[in-house]
């Protein structure tokens, strides 16, 4: 059951606030449910909140700053219970995901609703495998690229300029976009890891032919094939960062998507989104910090809590949904023990539990996605300021899921802002 409390306004002008209570769960509550209308004697009655009732020919005020808990669309690739903690892809709970599936499973499941059998999961392999090649273009602009560039826009440009190379990108059938979907899947792993060989005056690493997302990329940024542990850490990180509903660069590119230009457009703002750091960028800024910590030798709970006395904000910490531990912080902290303990370097653990606990003391906000990935990623000896990157080349399955689904039932999504400057002003030209 959720409860509101809801400002009313009658036809009449007069303001009214009322409780409503709803007798059903909150996610399967619709947005459309709160536009309510009662017919009490000769008053009409509408929720504030939804904001279609024209006042006076005055803007009416802002629903919520943000969008925070506003419902706007409705999806079947994922659902977050913020409360409970629990994250589901298709219906799947992600700690099953992560446990008995592979990457690839995940991007099947995203795309298409459902799981897939033995030789749909080969075909999909297969075709990620052949699809892993840069138009030679891409290639000369990573070249060109300076060595200290950010990552993230280094990716950004080179995903922009894949569309030029790409003779379907233009077509919108739902086959053709389906193959872009699997093109940019093939690819942003290919120019993550050639960014990064170019920059550090390296060859690039030419794909394998054979082998999973996760085995080639870590195979692509070292030239060498990586063990069968490293390989499976990776490749659930690669499922837990694959969805996340509507987050700010899902978000974006569904906004970009239901104008219906092509899928590059969308998914080069997407990246865009996700490289701030209060989205994908966190992760870059958790290992900052830890090196921060490790360099100064500075006791962690002190370090925090002088951050939390000037009011700074930890990063990988809180959510704007979950209000609990993220469920994929829990498999991701559990990771990290293993692989410390495997190599004997805890100290990125320690450290990270320390501040988890203290934050968790202080504020009652707990670590996120971005928490503990950090150090999966710093102790498989990952270059920090790819830890984004690597973000998008996982997330690149849920965007373009979303993007399947927008187009199926597209409507252009166009909100509206409540104007707050001047009017009537004259130039007196
Ligand atoms: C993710 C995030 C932007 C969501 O924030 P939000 O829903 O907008 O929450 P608010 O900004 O309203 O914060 C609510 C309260 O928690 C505090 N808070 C939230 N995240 C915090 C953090 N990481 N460190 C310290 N305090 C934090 C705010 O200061 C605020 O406290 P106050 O009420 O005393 O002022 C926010 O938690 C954040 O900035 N986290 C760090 C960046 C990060 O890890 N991003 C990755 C998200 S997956």
């Amino acid at each position: 059951m959720i409860k509101l409390k809801e400002k009313f306004v009658l036809k009449t002008q007069r303001t009214l606030d009322l409780w409503v209570y709803f007798f059903a769960p909150a996610q399967l509550i619709r947005h459309s449910d709160l536009t309510l209308s009662i017919l009490t004697r000769d008053e009409y009655w509408m929720p504030a909140t939804e904001k279609t009732l024209p006042t006076n020919g005055k803007s009416p005020p802002v629903t919520t700053r943000g969008l925070e808990g506003v419902i706007a669309l409705e999806t079947e690739i994922c659902d977050i219970d913020g409360q409970k903690g629990e994250l589901i892809y298709g219906g799947y709970d992600i700690h099953d995901l992560a446990a008995n599936t592979t990457f690839e499973e995940v991007a099947f499941l995203l795309w298409n609703g459902r799981l897939p059998n033995r030789n749909e999961a080969d075909e999909l392999r297969d075709a990620l495998a052949s699809e892993r090649i840069l138009p030679p273009m891409v290639m000369d602009i990573l070249r060109m690229t300076p060595e200290d560039a950010n990552a993230m826009a280094a990716l950004r440009t080179s995903v922009s300029v894949l569309s030029l190379f790409d003779g379907e990108a233009d077509i919108m059938t739902p086959e053709a976009n389906y193959r872009k979907a699997i093109r940019l899947t093939a690819r942003i792993p290919v120019i993550i890891a050639a960014f990064e060989r170019l920059r550090k005056g390296l060859d690039v690493v030419e794909p394998l032919k054979h082998g999973s997302t996760a085995h080639n990329f870590l195979y692509m940024l070292s030239g060498e094939e990586p063990g069968e542990a490293a390989e499976h850490t990776f490749d659930v990180c690669l499922i837990l960062h694959a969805e996340h509903g509507l987050n700010a660069s899902t978000f974006t590119g569904r906004v970009i998507g239901a104008t219906l230009t092509d899928m590059y457009s969308s998914i080069t703002g997407a990246i865009g989104a996700l490289k701030g750091p209060l989205h994908g960028g966190a992760n870059i800024k958790v290992m900052e910090m830890l090196q921060d910590i490790d360099r100064t030798g500075a006791d962690p709970e002190q370090y925090v809590l002088d951050m939390l006395a000037n009011k700074e904000r930890i990063m990988g910490i809180g959510h704007r949904v979950y209000k609990t531990i993220d469920p994929r912080a829990t498999i991701l902290r559990e990771m990290v023990d293993t692989l410390s303990a495997e190599r004997g370097e805890r100290k990125w653990y320690d450290m990270s539990v320390k501040i988890m606990e203290t934050v968790e003391r202080e504020k009652g906000l707990y670590p996120n996605v971005d928490f503990f990935s950090a150090s999966v990623y710093g102790t498989l000896g990952i270059s920090t300021d790819l830890f984004t990157p690597i973000f998008a080349l996982s997330r690149i399955t849920g965007w373009t899921a979303h993007l399947l689904e927008q187009w199926k039932e597209n409507r252009l999504i166009r909100p509206r802002a409540a104007y707050t400057g001047p009017r009537g002003l004259k130039t007196g030209r």
